[in-house]
C-alpha cells in the first residue's frame, strides 16, 4: 500500500491545528502509521529541503521550519501521495480553495500548515530521514465485534 509524509508546519502545531489536519486525513480514510512531535535540526532541515538549496527563500525556509516543532506523520492508503496533495491545496494559501488545509488555514507561502511529499521517490526519502522502521506500524484492522 502506497505511503506518504506529511508534517503540520510550526506554524500549524502554534496555532492547535494537529488535531484537526489528522482528523482529515483520516475521515478521508486515510491511515495515519507513525507520528510524532519533534523539533527538526537545521542538519535534518537542510537534508529535508535539499531540492530547494539554491532558491532565495532556502535560508528562511531552514529558519522557519526549526523554529518550534512540527507534527512528522506517515499515511497509508490508495493514491495517498497526490491525494493528499489536493487536500492540502496549493503552496500559496491565496491560491489554495477553500476546502483544502491551506486554502482554510495557511497565512503565507512560508507558513502555510502542511508539508506533504510530492512524489512516491520523495515520500521514500522523507519517510526514510524521518522514521526509522520501528516507529512505522502498518496494520490491518482488526475484528471489530468488540466495539458496539
Ligand atoms: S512546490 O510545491 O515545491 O512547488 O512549492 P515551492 O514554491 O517550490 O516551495 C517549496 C517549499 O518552500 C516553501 N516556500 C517558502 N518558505 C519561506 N519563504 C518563502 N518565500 C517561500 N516560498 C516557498 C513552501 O512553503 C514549500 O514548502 P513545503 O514544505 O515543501 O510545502
Amino acid at each position: 500500500m502506497e505511503q506518504t509524509f506529511l508534517m503540520v508546519k510550526p506554524d500549524g502545531v502554534q496555532r492547535n491545528l494537529i488535531g484537526e489536519i489528522v482528523k482529515r486525513f483520516e475521515s478521508k480514510g486515510f491511515q495515519l502509521v507513525g507520528a510524532k512531535l519533534m523539533t527538526i535540526t537545521p542538519d535534518l532541515a537542510e537534508q529535508h529541503y535539499a531540492e530547494h538549496k539554491e532558491r532565495p527563500f532556502f535560508g528562511e525556509l531552514v529558519e522557519f521550519i526549526t523554529s518550534g516543532p512540527v507534527f512528522a506523520m506517515a499515511w497509508e492508503g490508495e493514491n495517498v501521495i497526490a491525494i493528499a496533495r489536493e487536500m492540502m491545496g496549493k503552496t500559496n494559501p491565496s491560491e489554495a480553495l477553500p476546502g483544502t488545509i491551506r486554502g482554510d488555514y495557511g497565512m503565507t507561502v512560508g507558513k502555510n500548515v502542511i508539508h506533504g511529499s510530492d512524489s512516491p521517490e520523495s515520500a521514500n526519502r522523507e519517510l526514510g530521514l524521518f522514521f526509522n522502521n520501528d516507529e512505522l506500524s502498518s496494520y490491518t484492522k482488526q475484528d471489530t465485534a468488540w466495539i458496539y
